[in-house]
């Protein structure tokens, strides 16, 4: 008896991607980014002890994250958490534009560098420039010893284990994880946020791995729903998404998804945004992606879907489930579990990637090595 196999095979445990196996590897992601840090109903980060004793942490009046791709979108999302918990005011940068635009920065800056590689030059210039003007500087990263933790006054690693497929996944859940962690940090530290918001917060955060997982094994058990979807879609050459609040950040992250993985033109906007001009790019061979999870603005996201409708758009819609009124608006919709309307990213964000997957599958891309694409850009 002879058995074929080979090392990458074998490294892929049976997935025929590693971009499908790091997609349904995030329930376990999730839990190793939050083991540790969550005792309790409390919040331990540890890693922060000597920069916070440091007092470096009591000055800050404001916060510059930079970061570059998905990473950029976690640092977007970071933004909404670290303001509503903290009240310090969050500016988030492409790294490769902070470099360049004579920043107002200081020691009363505290610079965020999110990169899970560890190694994206524009980050790593970023935060020479930042520590150059005496700015505190906490690097989240998933690769140890990178070249972003030597420039780095604290490091919050993602623990997300391996990530070998260019395109980001499970990092990308990581980080938005980490980053929220440290905006609770931040809140606490400036008494804006009860203990009691932070068990419970805590507390959703600890819930959202087996919620993932919900998605993950609807998906694989919902007689290919998802795969049919996208095998009609694979088919269009553009495509829209759009959010509200943190489904801003959301929409973009889905768009990047789908155009690094399958070549299809896509683009992310506020929803609120479509009628002052891209609108005018929507017709019925161009579809849109609305995140429409429970939020404070849901009914906001809903007239904007109904604008699309209008101009013949097919609509596909990512909300929560138990929400049957969303189907009278869309063409098909894909449910996520609830959570608190802030966590709510980490939730829309499987389906989104599922189906870039499913779509580069159904044109034959080389989905774990898309053109162009390098997983470290150590260029600038
Ligand atoms: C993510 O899917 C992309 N491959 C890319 O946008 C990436 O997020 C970006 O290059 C930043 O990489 P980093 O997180 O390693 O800094």
């Amino acid at each position: 008896l002879t058995i074929e196999w080979d090392i990458e095979a074998a490294e892929k445990g049976g997935y025929p991607h590693f971009a499908l196996k790091e997609i349904h590897e995030q329930p376990e992601a999730l839990r190793r980014a939050l083991l540790g840090r969550i005792q309790d109903g409390q919040l331990h980060l540890s890693e922060l002890d000597a920069l916070r004793q440091s007092g470096a942490l009591d000055s800050i009046q404001r916060i510059i994250i930079i970061a570059c791709g998905t990473s950029y979108h976690a640092g977007l999302l970071a933004k909404y958490a670290i303001e509503k918990w903290a009240r310090i005011p969050v500016e988030t940068i492409t790294a490769s534009e902070f470099r360049y635009c004579d920043p107002i920065i200081g020691p009363e800056t505290l610079c965020v560098a999110v990169t899970q590689s560890g190694e994206t030059l524009d980050t790593l210039v970023g935060i020479r420039q930042a520590r150059e003007h005496g700015a505190p500087v906490i690097a989240i990263t998933n690769v140890v010893a990178s070249a972003i933790t030597r420039l780095s006054d604290a490091v919050l690693y993602l623990q997300a284990g391996p990530e070998i497929c260019v395109v980001a996944t499970k990092t990308f859940v990581t980080s938005v994880a980490t980053l929220y962690l440290l905006g609770l940090y931040l809140g606490q530290l400036r008494g804006h946020i009860a203990q009691e918001q932070v068990s419970e917060l805590l507390t959703a955060m600890e819930r959202l791995p087996d919620q993932i997982q919900h998605i993950l094994d609807h998906a694989d058990s919902s007689d290919d729903e998802l795969q049919s979807l996208a095998k009609r879609m694979a088919k269009v050459s553009s495509m829209m998404f759009i959010g509200r609040g943190v489904g801003f950040p959301t929409a973009l992250e889905g768009a990047l998804k789908l155009k690094e993985i399958s070549y299809i033109h896509a683009e992310g906007f506020p929803a609120g945004e479509l009628k002052h001009g891209s609108i005018a790019l929507l017709d019925p061979d161009t579809p849109l992606f609305a995140i429409a999870t429970t939020s404070h603005i849901y009914e906001k996201v809903v007239s904007n879907i109904q604008e699309v409708r209008a101009r013949d758009a097919q609509v596909l819609v990512v909300a929560t489930e138990g929400d049957e009124k969303i189907k009278q608006h869309a063409d098909h919709v894909l449910y996520v579990p609830d959570t608190q309307e802030i966590l709510s990213p980490l939730l829309a964000s499987i389906p989104l990637q599922l189906f870039a997957y499913y779509v580069a599958v159904a044109r034959g891309c080389n989905v774990d090595q898309p053109r162009n694409l390098a997983k470290s850009v150590t260029v600038e």
